[in-house]
């Protein structure tokens, strides 16, 4: 049987986005800077493309819509990058969600919590995730899909 060796195969990489990230550019620029979403967004696809992957980008406000959309990636994704925004200090059951993947779970954060207030020093993503990158801005998306391709570099799916 013939081998398909194209990258075309690869499941895509989810970025998902929490809470009040929708308002970047707009909300806290002093913390957050004044990239937009959509930038992000853009910049994550030319980033993801230059590895090979696709990228599936998308933002909520509602708790369970983002629970619904970590549990897509379950069979639809080869890698999941996630920016919880406040729901990474307080959500079990985004945490549960990202106990069912298989997949690489990349947590990132344009600010650093570490620095920050004390109730953002809990991070329940962190125990869901592979690895955790914070701190770098529009970068932190950047590193995360690098790491992505790293953590994936000769697995076809
Ligand atoms: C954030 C950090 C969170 O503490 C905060 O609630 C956010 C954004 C970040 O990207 O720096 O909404 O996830």
């Amino acid at each position: 049987m013939a081998k398909n060796t194209s990258k075309s195969n690869r499941l895509p990489i989810h970025i998902l986005n929490g809470p009040n990230l929708n308002l970047l550019g707009k909300r806290e620029p002093e913390i957050y800077g004044r990239t937009t979403l959509a930038e992000i967004e853009k910049a994550c696809a030319a980033r993801a493309r230059s590895h090979g992957f696709s990228t599936l980008f998308a933002q909520s406000n509602k708790e369970g819509e983002l629970v619904e959309m970590i549990q897509g990636a379950r069979t639809g994704a080869s890698a999941l990058i996630l920016n919880a925004a406040a729901y990474t200090h307080t959500s079990v059951a985004v945490l549960d969600a990202l106990k069912m993947l298989s997949v690489p779970v990349i947590e990132v954060h344009l600010s650093n919590p570490a620095r920050r207030e004390d109730f953002r020093h809990k991070s329940y993503v962190a125990m869901g995730a592979t690895g955790t990158i914070a701190g770098f801005g529009l970068n932190s998306y950047m590193l995360a899909i690098d790491a992505v391709a790293g953590l994936l570099k000769g697995k076809k799916k």
